[in-house]
């Protein structure tokens, strides 16, 4: 069993808070964020390979958004999170009965069996220490089954379009001021992002062949905030650029290994997968 991190405490408040909106912003409010839903599935549904007599583990599940898409491929599927809320969230959302949801933090679960596949989608970078955390979740794959992670890219044409804007919170507070309002209950936010090859190597220590890093959401960025509630390019012409991007991703993602990490600085997300071998570590 992990040591509890309090860093992980205070997100776990922040997810609460996020899981009556996080997977409309997120995933389906906008043409924009559709496309990177869409991307997002097709890398996910492609490195887990999933099949109806598999046994899968899903990483933060949030309100079920990668849940509702695996469940019907596999024979079951345990999805975790650290937040109460989100899976209360996802239940009714995904709604099939061969899920089991635990409520725990990800730094504390010990998996008391084996899966054919380990997944996780945007997660693993509020990890404080990430690196024994996926280690230990990496290694509950079974000897030839498939572990893929989906994180944000740390070096990028993205970085900087997030909330935390430098020069966005200075506006907010003077905004605040002037219209009167409280200043917001402040707390620390743990997110870290994870460098591609470092959680390759993870991979790699663990037993895992084939290591694969791929480019997920790919592009530029075409709005303004992370919440992209404001874009930058005209409506009309946003599906030509969606066009662009995919066309991009699509060369990217053909790239030779050795390209692979640099061709990420037009991603906004990436993958890394690979497919366990060796002596088998959990029955
Ligand atoms: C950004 S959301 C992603 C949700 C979902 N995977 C998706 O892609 O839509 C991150 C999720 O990870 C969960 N999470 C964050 N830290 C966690 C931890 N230490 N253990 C388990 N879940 C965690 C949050 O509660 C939240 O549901």
């Amino acid at each position: 069993m992990g040591t509890p991190i309090l860093a992980h405490g205070f997100n776990k408040r922040i997810f609460d808070d996020a899981s009556t909106y996080y997977q409309q912003m997120r995933w389906f409010k906008t043409r924009l964020t559709r496309f990177e839903y869409d991307l997002t599935r097709r890398v996910l549904l492609e490195e887990l390979s999933p099949r109806p007599t598999a046994s899968m583990l899903e990483v933060g599940c949030g309100p079920g958004t990668w849940t509702k898409e695996v469940a019907p491929l596999v024979n079951s599927l345990v999805a975790l999170d650290i937040s109460d809320e989100m899976i209360a969230r996802a239940r009714p959302y995904v709604d099939a009965a061969n899920v089991e949801y635990i409520h725990t933090d990800a730094a504390q679960y010990e998996p008391a069996q084996a899966f054919d596949a380990v997944f996780s989608v945007r997660v693993v970078e509020y990890l404080e220490d990430w690196r024994p955390v996926v280690s230990r979740l990496v290694r509950a794959v079974k000897p030839g089954g498939r572990g893929v992670i989906i994180t944000k890219t740390p070096i990028s044409v993205y970085r900087g379009t997030g909330r935390n804007l430098a020069v966005a919170r200075p506006i907010r507070r003077v905004q605040r001021r002037i219209l009167g309002q409280p200043e917001p209950e402040s707390h620390p936010f743990w997110q870290r992002y994870l460098p591609p090859t470092e959680l390759a190597r993870v991979f790699k220590e663990q037993g895992f062949t084939d290591v694969r890093i791929r480019p997920v959401i790919y592009g530029l960025p075409i709005f303004m905030r992370g919440t992209k509630q404001y874009p930058l390019v005209p409506s009309a012409l946003e599906p030509a650029a969606l066009r662009i991007f995919e066309r991009a991703w699509e060369l990217a993602d053909r790239l030779p290994a050795a390209l692979a990490p640099a061709a990420l600085v037009f991603s906004e997300s990436y993958a890394v997968s690979g497919t366990r071998s060796g002596p088998k570590l959990l029955s």
